[in-house]
């Protein structure tokens, strides 16, 4: 007796689990729950930051060339004492090797600046 009850219990139990499977790939909810979760996600990104050493006007030409790749970091992180022929190597490579679209008298003017701050 026991284990009839119990295998009754199993199968009014198999018939909800088929039931919530059921309505959970109705074809009417299935899908509105993708939509929800193809919903776009923004996130607050932090604001692109201008380090301090290069927030004065003088500065403007290494801000305006020098972001549109990537931030103002890679330049103050590099080590100190490295010298005017570093800055304008690191110039040329970035307008030669990457296409940064520098004027050539911009890159002298930003090769200079660069090293009299992070030289
Ligand atoms: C067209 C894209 C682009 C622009 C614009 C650009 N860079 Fe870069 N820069 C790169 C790439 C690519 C790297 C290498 C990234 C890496 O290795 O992870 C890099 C890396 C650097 C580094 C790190 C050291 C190195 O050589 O890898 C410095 C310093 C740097 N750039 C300075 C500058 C300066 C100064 C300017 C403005 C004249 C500038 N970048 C503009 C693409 C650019």
């Amino acid at each position: 007796m026991k284990a009839k009850s119990l295998f009754i219990g199993l199968g009014l139990l198999a018939v909800a689990a088929g039931g919530v499977t059921w309505t959970l790939m109705d074809r009417e909810t299935g899908p509105d729950i993708v939509a929800a979760r193809m919903e776009p996600v923004s996130y607050p990104l932090p604001e692109e930051a201008i380090p301090a050493e290069l927030s004065d006007t003088e500065a403007e030409i290494v801000v305006n060339n020098c972001t549109a790749c990537h931030s103002l970091e890679y330049i103050t992180t590099q080590p100190r004492g490295m010298g005017d022929k570093f800055w304008n190597d690191e110039v040329t490579k970035m307008a030669k090797v990457y296409g940064a679209p520098v004027e050539p008298g911009d890159a002298e003017a930003i090769a200079k600046l660069l090293a009299e701050r992070f030289g």
